[in-house]
């Protein structure tokens, strides 16, 4: 844990340089009276108390470290509730002392956004609501607000031998990760976790438990697929669910060799036009944008069909490619993807770093100058010593091809590609540089100004949320034309704005 300053030693440092000192002084003695507040309420009983952590616990530091290291927002308390009556007596303090409310799941969000992304909120860590029921009659499966990734697909699989779409990590929140989008490789033949949630229970700010889905509560199901954060607790999910047709799962990867970028983008193009035209939905690809010229992926269709399907593709690339193929059983396979998916701890420790992340829609894919531009100044220009390059692309396409942007709050219809360009912390340090950030940007510029050149608009992920853009940027990159109605939902469902936190939280109309 790197060290925090305190509350006290913030104030001070205001005093000493900021000529708004007055008001900034003010601002925090409000905000230590509404703690206080809080501490008060949630102290009353012995058993929301119990439940309570403080800033002087010595378990605080764990309890309030984030994932995504370049962050460290100091909540004002953080409550793990066990019931759901204890999540709407920790509701009621914080709404009675002005304190916003942020709920926790895997933690995993790029901004900490769990932990509330700025100072100051109580935090609701899910961590206990982990139950999971099977409805073998409709494929449902329902699993608390709080479940990881791992443990949930593992029960799913280990007593009812389902698979649901997730994210291709462990110890990710399966709540956060799904009111994101999420992608995996599944994602391409049976949708997004989003797409496949059939409804959701959630806690509003004043206590009231709401069932949503396209049917009931339809503006709540509506909001909660893109940004459910900011309209309350998610308390379960439960999603559609797929038996594996066949057994067998194929895997691959693909590498071009030591090419020029001209013959690397060219493949590039070659893919894209054969994973426009010929590959199955149950053909998924990731190709890395930092690295090699290489890539890897799952083929979900009969394993027979496989090779001359790959050799479909690999014939339009150059002649320096080389390809390994393996099969395996699809439960193996799905511990490869997502490793140690079965396993107790999370496979990807908390890392420093800033990512960017665009997608591509099918009716403006890549062109040769876009992808050139994309390669050119990101992993090809890369020259840090204090920060080491990560990225790639995921072939989206598929089902979301029936998306509809104005069915749900994230806009994803006809995605055909996710980019992703990241800068990480070189291993032994750990102080983020000051120009990291303008440093990361300035690569995927000219990507982005061809793009506009080109008539692209720029469009986000929400999983994969730029923490650096403006409001104007995110709101129209991540939900388009949606965004007035999520602002008017929003002074309906949460009129006070208890569960505004962090940067990207939606404001009220
Ligand atoms: C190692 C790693 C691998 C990843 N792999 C993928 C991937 O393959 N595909 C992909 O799409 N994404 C992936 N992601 C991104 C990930 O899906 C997002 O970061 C996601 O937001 C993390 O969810 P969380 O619950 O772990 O995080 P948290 O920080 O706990 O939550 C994220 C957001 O959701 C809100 N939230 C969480 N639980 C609830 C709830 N019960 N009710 C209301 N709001 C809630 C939080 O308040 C916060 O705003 C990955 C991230 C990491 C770190
Ligand atoms: C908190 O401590 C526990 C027990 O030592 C450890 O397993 C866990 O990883 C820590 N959590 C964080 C977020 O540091
Ligand atoms: C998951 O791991 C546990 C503990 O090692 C093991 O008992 C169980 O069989 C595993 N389940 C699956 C589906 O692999
Ligand atoms: C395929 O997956 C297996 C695990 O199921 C793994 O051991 C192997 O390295 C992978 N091979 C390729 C070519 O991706
Ligand atoms: C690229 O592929 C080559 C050959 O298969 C392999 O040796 C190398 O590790 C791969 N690199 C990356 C970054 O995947
Ligand atoms: C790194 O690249 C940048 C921009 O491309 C350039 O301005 C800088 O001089 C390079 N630094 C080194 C050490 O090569
Ligand atoms: C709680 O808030 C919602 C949304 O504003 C409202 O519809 C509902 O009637 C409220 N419930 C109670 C018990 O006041
Ligand atoms: C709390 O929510 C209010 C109303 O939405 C908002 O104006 C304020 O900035 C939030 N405060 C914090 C610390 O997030």
């Amino acid at each position: 844990m790197s060290a925090r300053p305190s509350r006290t030693s913030r104030v001070a440092f205001s005093f000493l340089t900021n000529s708004i000192f007055f008001s900034s002084f003010l601002s925090a003695a409000l905000a230590q009276d509404d703690s206080t507040k809080l501490r008060d309420c949630l102290t009353s009983t012995s058993i929301l108390g119990s439940l309570a952590t403080f800033s002087d616990a010595p378990n605080w530091a764990n309890v309030t470290s984030p994932w995504a290291l370049r962050f460290n927002p100091e909540p004002a308390a953080v409550v793990t509730p066990r019931t759901r009556d204890e999540v709407t007596a920790a509701l009621a303090c914080a709404v009675d002392a002005g304190i916003n409310v942020s709920a926790l799941n895997g933690g995993h969000s790029y901004g900490a956004y769990g932990l509330g992304g700025v100072d100051g909120a109580l935090v609701i860590n899910m961590q206990r609501f982990t139950e999971t029921t099977f409805d073998a009659a409709t494929g449902l499966f329902t699993y608390g607000g709080g479940s990881r990734v791992g443990p949930a697909a593992t029960w799913l699989w280990e007593n009812h031998g389902r698979h649901f779409p997730h994210v291709r990590a462990n110890w990710v929140g399966l709540s956060g990760s799904s009111i994101g989008g999420g992608f995996g490789t599944t994602s391409r033949f049976l949708g997004t976790p989003m797409d496949n949630l059939d409804s959701v229970e959630v806690m509003l700010y004043n206590g009231t438990i709401v069932t949503a889905s396209k049917v009931e509560n339809p503006d709540l199901f509506f909001v909660i697929q893109g940004a459910g954060s900011s309209y309350g607790i998610v308390l379960s999910l439960t999603t559609r669910t797929w038996k594996p047709e066949y057994s067998i799962v194929t895997n691959f990867t693909i590498s071009l060799g030591a090419v020029d970028l001209d013959t690397g983008v060219q493949a590039l193009m070659d893919i894209q036009d054969w994973a426009m035209t010929e590959a199955p939905d149950t053909f998924a690809l990731r190709w890395q944008l930092a690295g090699e010229w290489n890539g890897s992926g799952y083929f979900y269709g009969n394993p027979e069909d496989f090779d001359v399907l790959f050799a479909s593709l690999t014939l339009r690339l150059p002649s320096t490619t080389t390809t390994t193929v393996r099969t395996a059983d699809f439960w193996a396979m799905e511990n490869f993807a997502a490793p140690l998916l079965n396993g107790t701890a999370d496979t990807f420790p908390p890392r420093s770093m800033y990512l960017q992340a665009l997608v591509l829609r099918s009716d403006q894919p890549f062109t040769f100058e876009s992808a050139k531009a994309l390669y050119q100044h990101t992993t090809l220009a890369f020259n840090r010593t204090d920060l080491t390059k990560f990225g790639f692309l995921d072939l989206w396409g598929g089902v979301s091809r029936d998306v509809k942007d104005d069915a749900q709050a994230m806009v994803y219809s006809t995605n055909q590609w996710l980019v992703r360009w990241e800068g990480r912390l070189a291993n032994g340090l750990s102080e983020w540089p000051a120009d990291g950030i303008e440093y990361m940007q300035a690569g995927f510029r000219p990507f982005q100004e061809q793009l506009r050149k080109e008539g692209v608009p720029l469009r986000g992920f929400v999983n994969y949320r730029d923490t650096e853009l403006t409001l104007d940027e995110w709101s129209v990159r991540l939900y388009g034309e949606n965004f007035e109605k999520m602002k008017r939902i929003k002074s309906d469902l949460d009129p006070l704005g208890t569960f505004t936190t962090h940067a990207q939280s939606i404001p009220s109309s």
